[in-house]
């Protein structure tokens, strides 16, 4: 490494789903630059990402956003000391085109590459934010993952329970299509649900009250279905107040099950590192969701927990995550060089426990 290892500066390169992201964040925490090219137009009329666009889309975009975060950060490639990429979990396509330029880039200016985890990105996060310690409960709710982890340091991971079936956000996107409403459906749910009356409709809260903390979220999908095709049967169309109603019934089953699950999670985290007050840290697009974000902050509250979750730009996806996270590996092995590791479409965090589903938009959600 040329420089002391006080204050490293990292290019982070996101190119794992739809967007193409970069950024320069140095070991003291500083976001020197950060920029996101977001692919949301190019997929939106298929209501989905679509794989063969995505991975076109980074290599058309991605030499230019370096060019032009490095020109916003007032840095040469000289001024690195590493260059970090998303190297999995994700679609293929966008990992290799991300990795294979930031290899090339690492390569050519003599500094070591860093493969980083995107999950780990999102866990980390908090830490670029935020002095907190670990070890903390992770609640990574993201398009691919819905995960409860506990997080004991960088790399050290224990999987508390994930989803059997869809993801959190998986399951917003899946209904806004239902509803007609445009992708990505996150927002689009969380803007409709706020006009809407939740107690319209009862939808089921799938694994509430259960043993362990899993998560399943598609039969509250086909719910969503179920009922907004007996909106239509019933008044000829799906009306406004019928979208709106169905996304806030919606938003508060699955508020519901995140706060069974996250309780049922807590104790069992309290089980493994003891009664003193912990951080819960969330992360991930749903992160973002205001409604969420108040019921965790309850759950937070009444179990004595401080409660961290990053601001939105830092949720969604984004290259400062991934710098962030390789100045994250980097400080625990300076002598750290990835040059040998290839582009992973499955890359569980907890690498010993089992998968719970099969594949996913970003592979494995277990
Ligand atoms: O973390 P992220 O940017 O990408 C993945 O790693 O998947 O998460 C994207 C997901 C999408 O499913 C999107 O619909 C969801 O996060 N999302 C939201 C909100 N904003 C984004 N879900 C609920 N409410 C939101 N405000
Ligand atoms: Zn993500």
């Amino acid at each position: 490494m040329s420089k002391e290892t006080n204050n490293l500066l990292v290019l982070g390169i996101e190119t794992s789903c739809d967007e193409t992201a970069v950024a320069v964040v140095d070991s003291k925490r500083t976001i020197h630059a950060h920029n996101v090219l977001s692919q949301i137009d190019d997929h939106a009329e298929y209501g989905g990402v679509v794989p063969e666009i995505a991975a076109r889309q980074h290599i058309s975009g991605l030499d230019h956003l370096i060019r032009k975060t490095l020109l916003d950060a007032d840095k040469t490639f000289n001024d690195l000391d590493a260059i970090a990429a998303t190297t999995g979990p994700g679609l293929v396509g966008g990992l290799m085109v991300g990795v294979m330029t930031a290899k090339a880039i690492a390569a050519a200016s003599g500094k070591p590459f860093v493969a980083v985890n995107h999950l780990e990105g999102h866990a980390l996060t908090a830490r670029l934010v935020e002095d907190i310690e670990f070890p903390y409960l992770l609640l990574l709710m993201s398009g691919g993952h819905c995960q409860l982890l506990a997080t004991y340091g960088v790399g050290s991971y224990e999987r508390l329970g994930s989803t059997i079936d869809d993801a959190a956000g998986e399951a917003f996107d899946k209904t806004a299509k239902l509803l007609g409403l445009p992708y990505p459906g996150g927002p689009a749910v969380e803007r409709a649900a706020k006009d809407g009356n939740p107690d319209r409709f009862d939808l089921p809260t799938p694994l509430l009250g259960r043993p362990g903390c899993d998560f399943s979220f598609s039969g509250l999908k086909t719910a969503v279905r179920r009922t907004a095709e007996a909106c239509v049967a019933e008044r000829g169309a799906l009306f406004p107040d019928d979208r709106a109603d169905i996304c806030a019934a919606f938003q508060q089953a699955m508020g519901r099950c995140i706060v069974d699950r996250l309780e049922k999670a807590i104790q069992i985290f309290r089980g493994k590192t003891g009664d003193k007050p912990m951080p819960l840290v969330v992360a991930g697009g749903v992160a973002a969701n205001q409604y969420l974000r108040a019921r965790i902050q309850d759950v937070a509250a009444a179990n004595t927990m401080t409660f961290h979750a990053p601001p939105m730009a830092l949720c969604t996806d984004n290259g400062a995550m991934i710098a962030w996270a390789g100045v994250e590996r980097l400080v625990r092995d300076p002598t750290l060089d990835d040059q040998d590791v290839a582009p992973r479409p499955r890359w569980p965090l907890d690498e010993s426990a089992a998968p719970k589903v099969g594949s996913g938009r970003k592979g494995p959600k277990a």
